[in-house]
């Protein structure tokens, strides 16, 4: 699997949207669309962005009973995403029914992801409110075993964990990354940031990258710096 840049459009509308978008002339970025533009905008933005030609990762973080997911899953699959994920914390059972929904007639699917633990649960929530024991780490690498296990592709992580993940599952299997910044650049709420440099060491696959791209002053310099650091 080739490394790339995802841009994470986290915008209310599609005008907002398909105006950043407008600014991108040459490369056509990847770009990640999660719940706020799904829930405002249906699945038409999805076919508007993947007629301008750009891959999409849509991200809606499956998790339900798993004929729930498998028939959501179906409907999904007909809407040419390339890449979906769901929560490995809703059970292999579950991983491989959304598998089963994804792929379509023909043999074909979308890349299929889990989300381990969300980077906003701390351990201590994970403890207390989740009885999850053990630390943060071996659950991350039990929840990506299981993942693999369950046949899907790869896992959301930190880079920090890409090459435990790679180690554990093996190099195929893919890590997806957010949690990127410039070196020296503002954090904002992410808490363990890393490069797009660093991301490349660790041994990231494609890192997922917002406000530094669309907050810039100038997106399509920044996605092209991130494209020149990473790929
Ligand atoms: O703006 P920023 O680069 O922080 O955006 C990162 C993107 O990755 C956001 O869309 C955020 O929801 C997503 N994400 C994350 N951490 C995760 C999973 C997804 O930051 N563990």
């Amino acid at each position: 699997m080739n490394r790339d840049v995802i841009i994470a459009c986290d915008f209310a509308s599609a005008a907002d949207t398909l105006a950043f978008l407008d600014r991108f002339t040459g490369a056509k970025p990847y770009v990640k669309i999660g719940m706020e533009l799904y829930y405002a905008e249906g699945p038409q933005i999805v076919r508007d962005i993947k007629a301008r030609g750009h891959k999409i990762f849509l991200d809606l973080k499956l998790h339900d009973i798993p004929n729930t997911v498998e028939k959501a899953m179906r409907v999904l699959s007909r809407l040419d995403v390339d890449l979906v994920n769901l929560h490995a914390a809703g059970t292999r059972a579950m991983m491989e029914a959304a598998l089963r929904g994804l792929t379509r007639p023909d043999g074909s699917r979308p890349l299929l992801i889990a989300v381990t633990q969300l980077t906003s649960t701390d351990a201590g929530q994970m403890h207390d409110e989740l009885m999850i024991a053990g630390d943060m780490a071996q659950v991350v690498m039990h929840y990506a075993q299981n993942a693999k296990a369950a046949g899907l592709d790869g896992v959301v992580c930190s880079p920090l964990e890409a090459a435990k993940v790679h180690e554990a599952c093996g190099h195929g299997f893919l890590t997806v990354t957010p949690g990127i910044r410039f070196a020296g650049a503002d954090k904002g709420d992410q808490q363990r940031v890393t490069t797009p440099e660093m991301a490349k060491e660790l041994g990231s696959d494609f890192i997922v990258v917002g406000r530094p791209i669309t907050a810039a002053a100038d997106p399509v310099e920044a996605y092209g710096r991130c494209v020149d650091a990473f790929v």
